[in-house]
């Protein structure tokens, strides 16, 4: 065979191995193949010293040729396989910008928070301010300052968690804000005081309050209170009424019915319960209102004289009412739940069905 058509060959046979090499590792192979130091081009240049004087020129300038055509084609070749890899790559990465975004997983408010606010809402709607008071209380403001003797079975070591006995314990009911709260209005505002008019009160005051208590469907240990007072000059169980079926409208039904019974709590006089209509039968008796047609909604009354005289108030010029609530129990009326325990048992099963709410 001649050596232009030993280099034809070559040439041929070396591009279409390069047609076919896919990768980095397979063009090395080639190059080492064809160009190296032992390659198949490198065989034939050496076979060019045999030729005869005359014809190595035009052979050597062939042979460089097909060198140079060959290291242009791997060149080539290279950079088709970069592009192709990035192309690759690109794709393997492609993100289809159309595609509705995935939601991030977010909480939501507690079944407790959202009834709390609800009742706050209404409560700043009539007029209401928001105030708040320590979990950690005295044992005078929790009891003694709410006229509860020291014999009354709430201050039993079986009912109170002391935190230092008898003296300090955590408190049992949202009331100390009552005295609490009066007691800052008088502080703040000195020179109404001096005046001889203090200044009119209209709080709420949301937080838990602790029981040592057995637990069941409807007791915990642990629960929320939603306090209420007012105190001005000249109201009366008309106020407290109209204030309480305003809220109870609200927070259940438009027409819901209300009814007031006599309750006795040391610190109001009158006392009293207020009861609505049962939300499952509307009133007609059922197994949820044990067949009397009412629930128990909240203790309310007229702000005891004691009371007021302890945070400085004088009976004689101002009266006030007070109403006490377990937003728990709104929440098992409102949302249908049968057991208070669900609430703080950490069941997102449970929890996660008033994500919505939110
Ligand atoms: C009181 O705690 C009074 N301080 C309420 C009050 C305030 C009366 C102002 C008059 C004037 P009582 O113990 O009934 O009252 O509790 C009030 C509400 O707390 C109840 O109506 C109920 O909704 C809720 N509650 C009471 N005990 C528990 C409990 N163990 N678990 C969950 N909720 C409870």
């Amino acid at each position: 065979m001649d050596v232009d058509t030993q280099l034809a060959t070559l040439r041929e046979g070396a591009l279409a191995a390069l047609a076919t090499a896919e990768s980095t590792d397979a063009l090395e192979q080639w190059r080492v193949e064809y160009l190296g130091k032992r390659g198949a081009l490198t065989q034939v240049l050496r076979g060019l010293g045999t030729l005869p004087a005359d014809q190595r020129p035009l052979a050597g300038q062939a042979a460089n040729a097909v060198k140079a055509a060959l290291e242009d084609a791997l060149a080539a070749r290279g950079e088709a396989l970069k592009a192709a890899e990035l192309v690759e790559a690109l794709q393997a990465e492609r993100v289809d910008v159309t595609l509705p975004g995935r939601p991030p997983a977010l909480g939501g408010l507690h079944p407790t928070t959202l009834v709390v606010e609800r009742i706050l809402d209404i409560f700043r709607d009539l007029g209401f301010r928001i105030a708040e008071g320590p979990e950690v209380e005295t044992d005078y403001y929790n009891f003694g300052a709410l006229n509860i003797p020291e014999d009354h079975p709430a201050r039993d070591m079986w009912d109170t968690f002391y935190v230092r006995p008898p003296d300090v314990l955590l408190r049992t009911h949202t009331s100390p804000n009552q005295v609490r709260v009066m007691e800052r209005v008088l502080r703040e505002l000195p020179r109404a005081e001096a005046n001889g008019t203090p200044p009119p009160v209209r709080v709420v005051v949301p937080g838990r309050v602790y029981r040592y208590e057995a637990q069941d469907a409807s007791h915990e240990w642990m629960f929320y209170q939603v306090e209420g007072l007012a105190v001005d000059a000249g109201l009366t169980m008309a106020d407290l009424k109209g204030v309480l079926v305003a809220f109870a409208r609200q927070m259940f039904w438009p027409d819901v019915e209300c009814r007031f019974r006599c309750q006795y709590f040391p610190f109001v006089e009158p006392g009293l319960e207020m009861d609505m209509q049962c939300h499952v039968c509307r009133g007609a008796g059922c197994r949820v209102c044990q067949g009397g047609g009412w629930i128990e909604l909240l203790g309310a009354g007229m702000v005891h004289p004691f009371v007021l005289r302890n945070a400085g108030y004088d009976p004689d010029r101002v009266n006030g009412f007070a109403f006490g609530m377990g937003p728990e129990r709104i929440a098992m009326l409102k949302y249908g739940i049968d057991d208070i325990r669900l609430f703080y048992g950490n069941d997102l099963r449970f929890l996660e069905q008033f994500h919505q709410a939110g």
